[in-house]
C-alpha cells in the first residue's frame, strides 16, 4: 500500500497509547486543540493527537506528528520503543538527498481529487483552520506544503510556508527572503508573470520530512520526498494550476500569487518561544480551487509547540554534519537540543586528533545554517544527546579566556529575539555567533576520566545484586 497520512496513522494506533491519543469532544479551533497539545508536552507526552471534532468544521483534525524524534523514526519505518536518537539521525541521513522519480497518476485515480470545489465553491470555511496563540493576528494553515514551479527550469519547490486566512479563497504565505520559493517569487516579479502555486495538507510524515530538504535549488523536491518514503511518491495534474500536486495528499488548496502585490501577516507565535514583532509583509495567494478526499484529515502544527521545530531539527543537524565532516573528517555526531530551539544550538562530537580541531569544526558548524548562533563542540567520549554531560564537558574541559569564540554580527538567527540590526540598535536579521570549544587538547596532559570497569559493567545484571 502506498504511504500515506492515514495509513501512517493506523501505524501509530497500533504501536499504542504512548503514540497515538483521541480526543472525545467537539474542540474549538480558537486555542483548545494547541492547549492539549501543551498540557500533554508538560507531561513529558508527546502522542499524535486525533481530534474528531472542530467546531464549524466537518473535517477531523491531526495534530503532533513531529512531537518527538521517536514519532520522525515511525515516519521512517522504525521501533519508536528501540531506535535511539543517534539511529534516528543516521536513518535520517541515509533517506535525505536519496532521490526517486515520481510516478504519475490520472486524476480520475487521485484520492485528492474526489471532491472538486471550484470558482465561487471555494471557501476555505470547510476547513479547521486553527487559531494557535491568543496573540496571533488570526487562523494560520501552518503545516501546508507550498509548491511552485521554477520558472527558469520548470522544477517544483516544496516548503513548509505558513498562510493567514484572509477571507473565503484568500491565504496570505509569509516567505522568508532566503528560502527557495521567496527566489522563485522575486523571479516571477522579474518576468511580471503571476506564480501558480498549490498547498498540500496531509501525508505521510516521512514525505513531510522531505519538504525540509536544504539542497540546492534545482532539486525536484517530490522526488526528495520519494526517497524519505522509500518509494515513488505519487504525483497527480492539478485541474487549474499547471502543477503538479501529491495524489495521496488528504487536501490540496490551488490558486495564484501576485508576486508584486504584498499584504501583512503576524503578529505570530514564533519558533523561538515569543511572539514576532508586529506586521511582516507577506505574498497574497487567490485560491482557485480546492480539492480532497471524500473522508479528507486536515492536519496541523502548533507552531508554540516543540513539533514546530523537531520536524526541521534533522534536516539542519544533517546540513551541519555534512559541513564539519568537510572541515574534520572524525565528526560523530551533530544533535540540536529543544533548549536552543533545535535550531540555535549545535552539540557536535569529534575524534580529535589534531589541535584546533574543536574550533574549526565549530566555524564549519556556524558557516552553514543561518539559524545556528552557538554551537558547542565537545570530545567523541561525550553524549551529545544528553544535555547534561554536554554541559560538564563545559564546565570541566573549557578554558574560557581561550575556548570561547565569539564572532559579531553575522546574519541570522532568523527572528531571533536578540538579533539586531547594522546599527546594533534595533530587531534585525543579525546576531553575534558564538563556539565553546568543550575538547581536551591534543597532546598535552589532562587529566583521567573515571570511567566504570568495562568488564564488570557489562556482565553486571543489577536483579543479581539487590532484593
Ligand atoms: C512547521 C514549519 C513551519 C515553517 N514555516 C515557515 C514559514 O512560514 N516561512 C518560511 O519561509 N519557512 C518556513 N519553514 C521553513 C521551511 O519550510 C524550510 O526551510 C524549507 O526547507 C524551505 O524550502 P525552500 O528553501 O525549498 O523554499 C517552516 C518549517 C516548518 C517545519
Amino acid at each position: 500500500m502506498a504511504k500515506d497520512l492515514r495509513q501512517f496513522l493506523q501505524v501509530a494506533k497500533e504501536v499504542g497509547p504512548d503514540y497515538y491519543v483521541e480526543v472525545k469532544k467537539p474542540l474549538s479551533p480558537k486555542l483548545e486543540v494547541c492547549v492539549i497539545q501543551q498540557k500533554l508536552a508538560r507531561e513529558g507526552r508527546f502522542p499524535v493527537i486525533y481530534c474528531p471534532k472542530i467546531e464549524g468544521s466537518d473535517l477531523p483534525l491531526v495534530t503532533d506528528l513531529f512531537g518527538s524524534r521517536e514519532m520522525m523514526g515511525l515516519a521512517m519505518g522504525m521501533d519508536p520503543r528501540k531506535a535511539t536518537k543517534q539511529d534516528i539521525f543516521h536513518e535520517f541521513r541515509r533517506r535525505n538527498g536519496t532521490t526517486r522519480p515520481v510516478q504519475t497518476v490520472a486524476s480520475s485515480q487521485a484520492p485528492v481529487h474526489e471532491v472538486v470545489l471550484k470558482g465561487d465553491q471555494v471557501d476555505l470555511g470547510l476547513l479547521p483552520i486553527i487559531h494557535h496563540a491568543p496573540l496571533n493576528s488570526g487562523k494560520y494553515v501552518s503545516v501546508g506544503c507550498m509548491v511552485c514551479n521554477d520558472p527558469d527550469t520548470g522544477i517544483p519547490n516544496i516548503g513548509i510556508y505558513r498562510h493567514e486566512l484572509k477571507g473565503k479563497d484568500k491565504l496570505g504565505a509569509m516567505l522568508n527572503p532566503g528560502h527557495h520559493a521567496a527566489y522563485i517569487a522575486r523571479r516571477y516579479a522579474e518576468l511580471g508573470k503571476p506564480m501558480e502555486v498549490a498547498i498540500f495538507i496531509g501525508h505521510h510524515p516521512a514525505a513531510i520530512l522531505g519538504s525540509q530538504y536544504t539542497g540546492p535549488q534545482d532539486v525536484n523536491e517530490y522526488e526528495v520526498m520519494g526517497g524519505f518514503l522509500d518509494e515513488s511518491f505519487l504525483v497527480t495534474q492539478a485541474l487549474t494550476v499547471d502543477l503538479q500536486v501529491p495524489a495521496l495528499a488528504e487536501i490540496v488548496i490551488e490558486g495564484i500569487i501576485d508576486p508584486l502585490e504584498m499584504v501583512t501577516d503576524g503578529p505570530f507565535s514564533e519558533y523561538p518561544g515569543y511572539y514576532g514583532e508586529g506586521a511582516k509583509p507577506c505574498y497574497l495567494m487567490n485560491m482557485t480551487a480546492i480539492t480532497m478526499r471524500k473522508d479528507a484529515i486536515y492536519h496541523d502544527l502548533d507552531p508554540s509547540h516543540r513539533e514546530h521545530n523537531l520536524s526541521g531539527a534533522l534536516a539542519y543537524e544533517s546540513a551541519v554534519y555534512d559541513a564539519v565532516k568537510s572541515a574534520v573528517p572524525t565528526v560523530k555526531e551533530v544533535y540540536s537540543p529543544p533548549s536552543g530551539a533545535n535550531v540555535f544550538t549545535f552539540y557536535v562530537s569529534i575524534a580529535k586528533r589534531v589541535p584546533g580541531e574543536g574550533k574549526r569544526a565549530g566555524l564549519a558548524a556556524l558557516a552553514f545554517p543561518t539559524n545556528g548562533n552557538a554551537v558547542v563542540v565537545v570530545d567523541e567520549d561525550v553524549d551529545v544527546f544528553n544535555e547534561e554531560e554536554v554541559l560538564w564537558a563545559v564546565y570541566t574541559r573549557m578554558v574560557p579566556d581561550k575556548d570561547i569564540l565569539v564572532i559579531p554580527a553575522i546574519t541570522g538567527p532568523h527572528l531571533h529575539p536578540t538579533a539586531y540590526d547594522e546599527t546594533g540598535l534595533k530587531r534585525g536579521p543579525m546576531t553575534t555567533k558564538m563556539i565553546i570549544d568543550a575538547t581536551m587538547p591534543v597532546g598535552l596532559p589532562f587529566a583521567k576520566r573515571i570511567v566504570p570497569p568495562k568488564d564488570l559493567w557489562e556482565s553486571m545484571n543489577l536483579e543479581d545484586y539487590l532484593s
